[in-house]
């Protein structure tokens, strides 16, 4: 099983992003965090910027949308060329459903991840798994990065790697929030296969070295049952 480590441009200087995207090269997909202000209480950057990051990045992207309604814009995200494109299952509107974004996003080319808030149990999601190529367990509130690691995301985490190995489909499963140094292995122990990581990249003198460092650190605590 591949360990992926996607850096979250969120922690880079957003004055340079072409740059910064060029300090984590040897990254495999590099995570651009969309949010509207209204999923979250927070505002980032949206479609225009994320065209340009598509253009210049040397290597994919794996677009985390923190949107309400996501089933409006995630298809244009996919065909801009993104290589995956998450929403959060909590975000989707009335008049869709998380089947049809994930299957849109498919059609285009994409892969298709759902992301669940800490407090959104997994189990509802389970019986849709070979619908999606990934899922995201957030282990913050999305919104900002920076925050702490929490651990009560991991028996979810468990939950879903069970329900993934049991089905015998090819699933990412991905953390994102707070993971460093010392909470990687938790994840990865847990059965996550990809992370997300911010600050502990970007606020690394040398964000490629660390990169390495985490995968390396990851590596240590995957079972051989994986
Ligand atoms: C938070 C974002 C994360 C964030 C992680 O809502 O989804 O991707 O950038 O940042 P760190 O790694 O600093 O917790
Ligand atoms: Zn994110």
């Amino acid at each position: 099983m591949a360990l992926r480590i996607n850096p979250s441009i969120l922690a880079s200087d957003f004055a340079n992003l072409q740059s910064e995207l060029g300090r984590i090269a040897n990254a495999d997909l590099a995570h651009v965090d969309v949010m509207d202000n209204h999923f979250v209480p927070n505002l980032t950057l949206g479609f225009p910027v994320v065209e340009r990051l598509q253009e210049v990045s040397p290597i994919p992207l794996d677009i985390h949308l923190m949107i309400d309604a996501p089933e409006r814009w995630a298809p244009q995200y996919a065909e801009l060329g993104a290589y995956s494109v998450t929403f959060h299952a909590e975000a989707v509107g009335r008049e869709s459903d998380p089947v049809s974004v994930a299957r849109s996003l498919r059609e285009r080319g994409a892969r298709a991840g759902l992301a669940l808030r800490p407090g959104t149990d997994a189990e509802p999601f389970l019986e849709l798994l070979p619908e999606f190529d990934m899922v995201l367990v957030m282990t913050v509130e999305p919104g900002f990065g920076g925050q702490s690691f929490m651990p009560e995301t991991m028996p979810k985490l468990r939950t879903l790697s069970q329900a993934v190995r049991d089905s015998g489909l090819d699933v990412w499963l991905q953390v994102d929030g707070g993971i460093n140094d010392d909470t990687i292995g938790i994840a990865a122990e847990a059965g996550a296969t990809v992370f997300v990581a911010g600050s502990s990249v970007f606020g690394a003198e040398n964000a490629g070295a660390q990169v390495d460092h985490l995968r390396e650190l990851a590596a240590g605590h995957v079972h051989g049952h994986r």
